[in-house]
């Protein structure tokens, strides 16, 4: 629970539900989940860049990036990457508040913390992206070295290694990242949206 005590919430006169009108599209916060090089960060660029040529309005939370600022506090313990989702997920719902549609980048390896991120928003703004890539892979992959740090233990405490990584279990999405080119991930994402109504399907 907060710290705090003896503080109001004040409302504003402008809505959600009206900013999403002059938007043209709904809000919500796209959670992409996965291990360390599965291409969490490479497909949330991807979607964002369909969704932003479709006039839709878009902000990319990315791990990497918020921990140089933001969260420059916080390490990988479990508890600090508890508090780094926690507080993602109130960036998050704040986005979602400004009738943009939030990308999220985090391994985000609890089924707790991630599920508490859900319950933050309404039914139907927390879109969980499985990003779903084999550890061998991602190992082969290794984009940033640090799988073959954690091997070699310079690195302790490395999520899929010596840390663990809890998949979702009902997703809304599941995307095979070591089964389908680039392209066919982020169309996969942009069609959800359309089905499901977030976005209007182009003509
Ligand atoms: S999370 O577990 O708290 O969700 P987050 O997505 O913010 O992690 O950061 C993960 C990134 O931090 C990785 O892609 C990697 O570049 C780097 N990193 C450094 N140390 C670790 C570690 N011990 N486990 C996982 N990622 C690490």
């Amino acid at each position: 629970m907060g710290k705090a005590t003896n503080i109001t919430w004040h409302e504003g006169k402008v809505t959600k539900e009206e900013r999403q009108k002059l938007k043209g599209h709904k809000s919500a916060v796209l959670w992409f989940t996965g291990l360390s090089g599965a291409g969490k960060s490479t497909l949330s660029v991807a979607v964002e860049q369909a969704l932003y040529n479709r006039g839709i309005h878009t902000y990319i939370l990315d791990g990497d990036n918020v921990r140089h600022g933001l969260n420059n506090n916080l390490g990988f313990s479990h508890e600090d990457r508890k508090e780094n989702i926690r507080r993602i997920g109130e960036v998050s719902k704040l986005f979602v508040d400004a009738g943009i549609m939030a990308l999220t980048a985090f391994i985000s390896p609890y089924r707790d913390d991630r599920d508490l991120v859900r319950r933050l928003v309404k039914d139907g703004e927390f879109i969980e992206i499985y990003v779903k890539c084999s550890l061998s892979e991602c190992e082969r992959r290794d984009p940033k070295g640090l799988y073959k740090k954690a091997r070699s233990g310079e690195i302790k405490g490395f999520t899929g290694i010596d840390a663990p990584y809890e998949a979702p279990k009902h997703p809304e999405l599941v995307i095979e990242t070591d089964r389908q080119p680039l392209e066919d991930s982020a169309a996969q994402v942009i069609h959800y949206l359309e089905e499901k109504g977030y976005i209007k399907k182009q003509a």
